[in-house]
């Protein structure tokens, strides 16, 4: 389980004055959960993921995992990011069993369960290409497959899938939706798409911005696979997007004119 604990964090501005950016934040989510977390641009979500990452170890609050305090990135939380981040001068199987060459295991195992981790996002047959030689979605995939064959607890994927256009984007949820189904990871979601927040998760949580807080918290009671025809994602839709519309009108705000409003 990730616990969250009133985390705060500020940056420091050239001029020498802070600049908070997360305040107060506390969540949690459970072991097996699918949580995504929306919020308009800026308003400090991958600033928040960083901190579950272990990337940035200065805040306020508490961040633990299973009760353990986050110091430093760890092998139980693996981060999946907009950029694909593959090695352009390795294969789709050597990009994939990359990562597990620190676990001391023999070629040959580091290939099967990189291979395993391959077949699980469809890719098998292109093993032996390198990442140019993929589409965007391809090379989202294989970033995918690399994080899931160092088996973490917990997923933490900041926007996989805002690069993408929208029917790449439309089967990479369905994939995603069935890996969670079948792996049961922890996945901490972050998108600035409501949709694909419902369509995934099981529970949505809405930041504000100026400073970062979670504003609301929404639960996706619906049959799996969530469906956009069904009413009660739909209504769920109108509602996030209504929370949402008041914080982008605050950024609108505060990056253009001010009689300017949505
Ligand atoms: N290293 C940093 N130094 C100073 N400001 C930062 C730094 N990283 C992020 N910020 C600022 O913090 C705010 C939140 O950024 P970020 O977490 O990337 O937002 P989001 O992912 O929600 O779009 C932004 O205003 C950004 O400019
Ligand atoms: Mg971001």
């Amino acid at each position: 389980m990730i616990e969250i604990n009133k985390v705060s964090k500020a940056f420091k501005q050239r001029k020498g004055e802070t600049y908070t950016v997360l305040d107060q934040v506390s969540f949690k989510v459970q072991r097996g959960e699918f949580v995504s977390l929306v919020g308009p641009s800026g308003c400090g979500k991958s600033t928040l993921l960083n901190l579950i990452a272990g990337f940035e170890t200065q805040y306020e609050g508490s961040i633990t995992v299973n009760g353990q305090s986050i110091t430093s990135p760890g092998p139980d939380r693996v981060v999946v990011f907009q950029e694909h981040g593959l090695f352009p001068w390795l294969t789709v199987l050597d990009n994939v069993a990359f990562g597990l060459k620190q676990r001391g295991l023999s070629k040959k195992d580091r290939y099967e369960l990189a291979y395993e981790q391959i077949k699980a996002v469809h890719l098998s047959k292109f093993v032996e290409r390198y990442p140019h030689e993929l589409s965007g979605g391809m090379k989202q995939r294989v970033a995918i497959a690399r994080a899931l064959v160092m088996d973490p607890e917990i997923l933490l994927m900041d926007e996989p899938f805002a690069a993408l256009d929208e029917q790449t984007r439309y089967i990479l949820q369905k994939d995603l939706e069935e890996i969670w189904q079948k792996t049961r990871k922890t996945i901490l979601f972050i998108t600035h798409n409501i949709r694909e927040a419902i369509l995934l998760s099981e529970r949505v949580l809405v930041m504000s911005t100026q400073p970062g807080r979670i504003k609301q918290e929404f639960a996706v009671q619906a049959a799996r696979p969530h469906a956009l025809d069904d009413p009660l994602i739909h209504s769920l839709e109108t509602r996030i997007l209504a929370v949402l519309t008041d914080e982008l009108d605050k950024v609108v705000q505060g990056e253009i004119d001010h009689e300017y409003s949505i």
